[in-house]
């Protein structure tokens, strides 16, 4: 069993520090990746509030495809060069949508979505998965959130 002290209430950077914590502790020791994946997004989905999706899409042949999760049942594979997901995939880069109804070609596996995080995980480079948070709320996401999640993606790079 992990618990995490990350409390929301918390400022950001500590509430994050505490997630980083709690999110080396349970992967440090344990070589299976989906195992991993699937207590990372666990520990998001109970850590994080006002999320309706937290995740992984693992980049396998060229596409993405979904990975260990917590929310609704969502779109299996993605092209790299669709939705919030391929754009974070195909650029390397974080993603952060105040707004998916203003991102074109966003990709609505669930129609409570209004704003997502997608952050790639890159492994020497090299992007391997990307992390996918989703919110039925407006610009829930801000500049600590892309930090905290950032610093999350270079932890377990090497662990999923
Ligand atoms: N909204 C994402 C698709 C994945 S779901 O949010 C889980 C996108 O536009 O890539």
């Amino acid at each position: 069993m992990f618990d995490s002290t990350a409390d929301p209430a918390q400022p950001k950077p500590e509430f994050y520090r505490e997630l980083l914590l709690a999110a080396d502790a349970m992967t440090a020791s344990e070589p299976d990746t989906v195992a991993n994946m699937a207590n990372v997004a666990a520990l998001l989905w109970e850590t994080m509030p006002d999320l309706n999706w937290a995740g992984f899409y693992r980049l396998i042949g060229g596409e993405l495809v979904l990975g260990p999760f917590c929310g609704r049942p969502a779109c299996t594979r993605i092209a790299l060069d669709r939705g919030v997901c391929g754009a974070a995939a195909s650029t390397r880069s974080s993603q952060r949508v105040a707004d998916v109804h203003a991102f074109p070609g966003h990709i609505a596996c669930d129609a409570a979505s209004r704003s997502e995080l997608v952050v790639p995980v890159l492994r020497r480079g090299a992007v391997i998965a990307v992390i996918d948070l989703d919110s039925p709320a407006l610009a829930r996401f801000d500049a600590d959130d892309q930090a905290g999640i950032e610093a999350l993606a270079a932890l377990i790079a090497d662990r999923i």
